[in-house]
């Protein structure tokens, strides 16, 4: 009796595991259909021409090349200005500068006063890149190229003439493709930019988020790498990225490799966070991504505020032309505020939103027309929130609107407090008595361009969004009352004939 309830468990677990096998057999089957039934061209690791992965993924290529495409919502997508036209005759997207002068006076000195404007869709990225004036108008190193071209094959053929060792046949991932991957960065990267350019063809490519084999999402750019592992070594939480949570309880023999640990939801986010990030790219060191201590807006302050050049100088991205302040400019930050977000925290990735799933014919594919979700509300969002459209249109702008009114008065606060610092260098303040003021314009300014550099008009995380702009009007107003003592300090002195020991 025993033994035949045993055999009977044991052919139904058989059975089960058949099926299991089964199953995943199928599943193997019907994904490697998905993607190889058009294997029109043998794609490599030397691939970098979109063009020809289009010929094995036609639906894909279609939608990468709508990017060109240009419409504006409330506050995002794109807006070409009517009246600016660049030498080759494409229009030029809206100078931010010039619909708000306030960001002038914020960034006096820094390039960024000079051209600034609205992003548009990824077909642009590297035409854009080399026609502002703060290329043609200023140096700018190689590091730029980082996130404005198609970078993997450039990057491992300048490793390569640099002496790494293998040949581009070699897989990305192998030891001697990483090796050739971060040797050209680092060369490519200190080149001048002008140099730099020539090595590069195509805006971000399939090759840049794609294996060539398996198609698999992939990470490509060292800046990111470096980034993450830095990020995953720190005690920031990250309950919403569960292998980092993974590799932390681990031995932590090796860096934290997103390419191997990563799951392919998070992927889905890495592959945006690669560019879509806060990072420091001048002449004074190798482009890096500020992680060490965490991805929130004061944890990366503070690591700014301890960072030293190689030549030993504190860090500053440049010093404020009109106040002298070590000032810090900030780039957007998406990666880094969408992970304090609501969304984060439920597992929701850029590409759900960014690049949702579209039905063409008989199949189910991701948009590769990378752009604003609200051009496309039904597949980015109503998949999960059960309202019209409207009504979610309404919910983004009601966070939007909200956050641009806080905005505006932080800007309009760091503008006086720039004048007051101004006006107090002419009546003649020491720079120690402007240090505190000085201090606090930096940290004023550093929080109202994260959310101003941030594209999604506090949307990835409205209340950390107000958060930050909430302390950023209090760094300014306590600044303006920094300038106020001292020349209450100065008017006390020549009221009593004393002067204040230096
Ligand atoms: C829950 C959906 C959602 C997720 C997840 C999400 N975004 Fe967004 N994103 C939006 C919305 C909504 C906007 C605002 C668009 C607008 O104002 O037109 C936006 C704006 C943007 C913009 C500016 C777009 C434009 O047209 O100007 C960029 C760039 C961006 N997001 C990148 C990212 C990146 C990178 C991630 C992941 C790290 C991410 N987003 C995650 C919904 C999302
Ligand atoms: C870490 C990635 C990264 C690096 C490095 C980088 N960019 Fe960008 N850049 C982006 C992203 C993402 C956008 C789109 C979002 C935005 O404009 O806020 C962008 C937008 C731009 C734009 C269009 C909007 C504007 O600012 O006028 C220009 C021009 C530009 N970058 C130039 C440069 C130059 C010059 C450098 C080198 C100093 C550089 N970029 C380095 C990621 C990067
Ligand atoms: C190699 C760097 C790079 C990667 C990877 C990248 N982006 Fe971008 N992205 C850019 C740059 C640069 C621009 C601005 C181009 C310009 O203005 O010329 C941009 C623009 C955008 C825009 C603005 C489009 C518009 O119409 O205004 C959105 C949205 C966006 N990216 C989302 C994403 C998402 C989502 C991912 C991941 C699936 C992603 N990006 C991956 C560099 C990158
Ligand atoms: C900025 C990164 C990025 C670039 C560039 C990119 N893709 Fe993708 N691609 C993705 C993401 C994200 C997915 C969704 C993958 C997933 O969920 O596992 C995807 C999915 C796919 C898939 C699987 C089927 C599907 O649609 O979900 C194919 C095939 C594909 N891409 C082809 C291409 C081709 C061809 C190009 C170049 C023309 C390209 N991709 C460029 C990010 C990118
Ligand atoms: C994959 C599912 C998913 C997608 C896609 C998605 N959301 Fe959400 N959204 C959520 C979840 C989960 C929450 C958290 C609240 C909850 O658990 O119900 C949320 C919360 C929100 C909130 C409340 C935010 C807050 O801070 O309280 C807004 C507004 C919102 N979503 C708008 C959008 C918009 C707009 C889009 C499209 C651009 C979108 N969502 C796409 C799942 C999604």
């Amino acid at each position: 009796m025993k033994l035949r309830y045993v055999m009977i468990a044991v052919i139904a677990a058989l059975g089960l595991v058949a099926v299991m096998l089964l199953r995943e057999n199928i599943a193997q089957r019907k994904a490697e259909a998905k993607y190889t039934t058009f294997r029109v061209v043998e794609l490599s690791e030397q691939t970098s021409d979109p063009a020809e992965w289009g010929k094995n993924f036609p639906r894909q290529y279609d939608a990468y090349k709508r990017t060109v495409d240009m419409e504006h919502t409330r506050y995002g997508g794109s807006e070409a200005d009517p009246f600016a036209v660049g030498e080759d005759g494409i229009r030029k997207t809206v100078s931010k500068i010039e619909q708000d002068p306030r960001l002038k006076t914020m960034w006096a000195g820094y390039a960024f006063a000079i051209d600034f404007r609205e992003e548009r869709g990824h077909a642009y990225m590297l035409h854009d890149q080399r026609e502002t004036d703060r290329v043609l108008k200023r140096n700018q190193p190689g590091a730029c190229l980082h996130c404005h071209a198609s970078t993997t094959v450039p990057y491992r053929q300048a490793g390569l003439d640099a002496g790494a060792a293998g040949t581009l046949a070699d897989p990305l991932l192998s030891a001697a493709g990483k090796e050739q991957l971060m040797k050209g960065f680092s060369i490519v990267s200190a080149e001048p930019y002008s140099n730099a350019t020539q090595r590069a063809q195509h805006p971000v490519s399939c090759i840049d988020c794609h294996d060539p084999q398996s198609m698999q999402l992939r990470i490509t750019r060292p800046g990111f790498l470096n980034g993450i592992a830095a990020l995953a070594a720190s005690d920031d939480p990250l309950p919403h990225l569960p292998s980092i949570t993974a590799w932390r309880k681990g031995d932590r023999a090796h860096p934290y490799d997103p390419n191997q640990l990563a799951t392919r939801q998070e992927m889905r986010s890495f592959t945006c966070g690669q560019c879509h990030v806060e990072y420091y790219c001048g002449p004074k060191t190798t482009l890096f991504f500020p992680w060490n201590k965490g991805l929130k807006v004061e944890q990366i302050e503070a690591y700014y505020d301890e960072y030293k050049f190689p030549d030993g100088a504190p860090f500053s991205d440049w010093k404020h032309q009109l106040t002298g302040a070590a000032a810090i400019k900030v780039q957007h930050p998406e990666f880094e505020l969408w992970n304090q977000g609501i969304h984060a925290r439920s597992g929701v990735s850029c590409a759900d939103c960014h690049m949702p799933y579209i039905r063409e014919g008989a199949s189910k594919i991701s948009s590769h027309h990378v752009r604003s979700p609200l051009l496309n509300v039904a597949q980015s969002c109503q998949v999960c929130h059960r309202y019209s459209e409207n009504e979610i249109k309404e919910r983004v702008f009601t966070i939007q609107d909200r956050t641009k009114k806080l905005m505006d008065r932080g800007l309009d606060a760091i503008v006086g407090l720039i004048a007051d610092i101004g006006a107090a260098m002419k009546a003649g303040a020491t720079d120690a008595q402007l240090a505190e003021a000085r201090q606090l314009q930096r940290k004023a300014q550093y929080r109202v361009d994260f959310i101003n550099a941030e594209n999604s008009m506090g949307f990835h995380a409205p209340q950390e969004a107000a958060r930050i702009l909430g302390e950023a009007i209090d760094y300014a107003q306590q600044g303006r009352l920094a300038v106020a003592k001292i020349k209450f300090v100065q008017q006390a002195a020549v009221e009593t004939g004393v002067s204040e020991s230096k």
